[in-house]
């Protein structure tokens, strides 16, 4: 088997992205890849395409099996542009006699792209369209993460084009699984869960539970960013169930970002009191980590402390987008605490709290705020805060 190949006659015919970066705000450190897969049947199909910018890769590795107008169906898994960006161009060039997508994604077609007059073929969960010998079955899989979202699997291969669930962004020319390292490919799954499906889990949860009732013999789930898993389905199927129940460990994070670093110190002590109280803490200062990273970090911590000054009434600018972002991605069976410096107002501690408060995170602790350079009794009462909040962590469920 070359590497391309998933199954006899089913290939993929993707893009890697390099250089990519910032995926709407998501750092993307290693890249991603845009994955389609071409299945060669007596209806050849296209399994999603690709950005727009990346439409050549995607033409050039078709091409290596079959010529553009020989492909007859075209399945839109997922409507959002990194899949059908190109897609346009690909329906000009290849003429399909189908455009496979479910009822939302016909909707989410048309407003994209304004074409009422494209071979639009609807199916709903359940349904199955037959290639020949090879056979599409379709689940719808409404917000997760677009309402037009769906996975086909291909019965006779056991292969789950998964669209953006279990991907990872991680560019590599490297196909499956067990060809890369593995702690790499983890780390970017929790990211890509923790930036991307965090706040659909209670729908994560119904849809593994709709995935087991069915009982499909899954063999390959090819998603359509990043690795494509075949030796470790088990643990990222797992990983998913995890998630999605909020299951975490009784480990703390906290984030902060200070002025003149009175802040910094206070949760130094913090993070000294977590420690002597057994609990592992990470510290994680705002001007150095990106918001996406600390999400990776947050999944599966139980505890998150947020540190700020207070700045004109407020907080500081990069912890109001990191709440913003945070609050935007519900994140549920938190244990959270607020601390910080001031100078006159003050108002930081409240702000951080009472939003926590609308995320519905659990305070055990009322927030700690000291003026300007707090006294070595203070920074010992931070110590104390961080050890309590770590006793509360401890004796916590998970
Ligand atoms: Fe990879 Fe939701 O697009």
């Amino acid at each position: 088997m070359n590497n391309t190949e998933l199954a006899h006659g089913v290939y993929w015919v993707g893009a890697i992205d390099w250089d990519i970066r910032d995926f709407h705000g998501y750092s993307t450190y290693r890249g991603s890849t845009y994955n389609a897969f071409l299945i060669i049947d007596e209806k050849i199909t296209l399994v999603d395409t690709v950005k727009k910018s990346h439409k050549q890769d995607l033409i050039r590795e078709i091409e290596k099996y079959v010529k553009l107008e020989d492909i007859d169906y075209i399945v839109v898994n997922h409507v959002e542009m990194d899949h059908t960006g190109s897609l346009p161009d690909m329906i000009e060039l290849i003429q399909p006699e189908k455009i496979i997508c479910s009822p939302m994604g016909e909707k989410a077609l048309e407003n994209h792209f304004h074409k009422k007059d494209w071979p639009y073929h609807i199916v709903k969960s359940g349904e199955e369209v037959s290639l020949g010998k090879k056979t599409l079955q379709f689940i719808e899989t409404r917000m997760l993460h677009w309402p037009d979202s769906m996975f086909s699997f291909l019965k006779e291969d056991g292969i789950l084009f998964s669209s953006d669930a279990f991907g990872q962004h991680y560019a590599t020319g490297e196909r499956f699984d067990d060809e890369v390292d593995m702690a790499e490919v983890m780390h970017e799954a929790t990211k890509y869960y923790a930036n991307i499906l965090y706040l659909f889990s209670p729908l994560i949860k119904k849809l593994i539970a709709n995935l087991q009732e069915l009982n499909l013999d899954i063999k390959i789930i090819a998603p359509d960013h990043g690795i494509i898993w075949r030796s470790h389905i088990d643990k990222i199927f797992q990983s998913y169930v995890d998630w999605s129940n909020a299951d975490c460990e009784k480990k703390a994070i906290i984030v902060y970002d200070t002025m003149w670093h009175s802040t910094e110190k206070m949760a130094k002590e913090i993070w000294r009191g977590l420690d002597t109280a057994g609990v592992p803490a990470k510290l994680i200062n705002l001007r150095y980590q990106h918001r996406s990273d600390v999400m990776a970090d947050l999944l599966g911590a139980k505890a998150i402390i947020l540190g700020s000054a207070t700045l004109n009434n407020g907080i500081l600018p990069r912890m109001g987008e990191f709440l913003t972002y945070m609050k935007g991605l519900k994140p549920t069976n938190k244990i959270g605490a607020a601390f910080g410096s001031f100078g006159w107002s003050g108002e930081a501690v409240k702000i951080m709290t009472d939003l926590m408060e609308e995320m519905k995170l659990e305070q055990p602790e009322p927030g700690v705020r000291f003026k300007y350079i707090p006294t070595d009794e203070q920074f010992e009462k931070c110590f104390e805060f961080g050890k309590r909040i770590g006793e509360a962590i401890l004796n916590s469920d998970k």
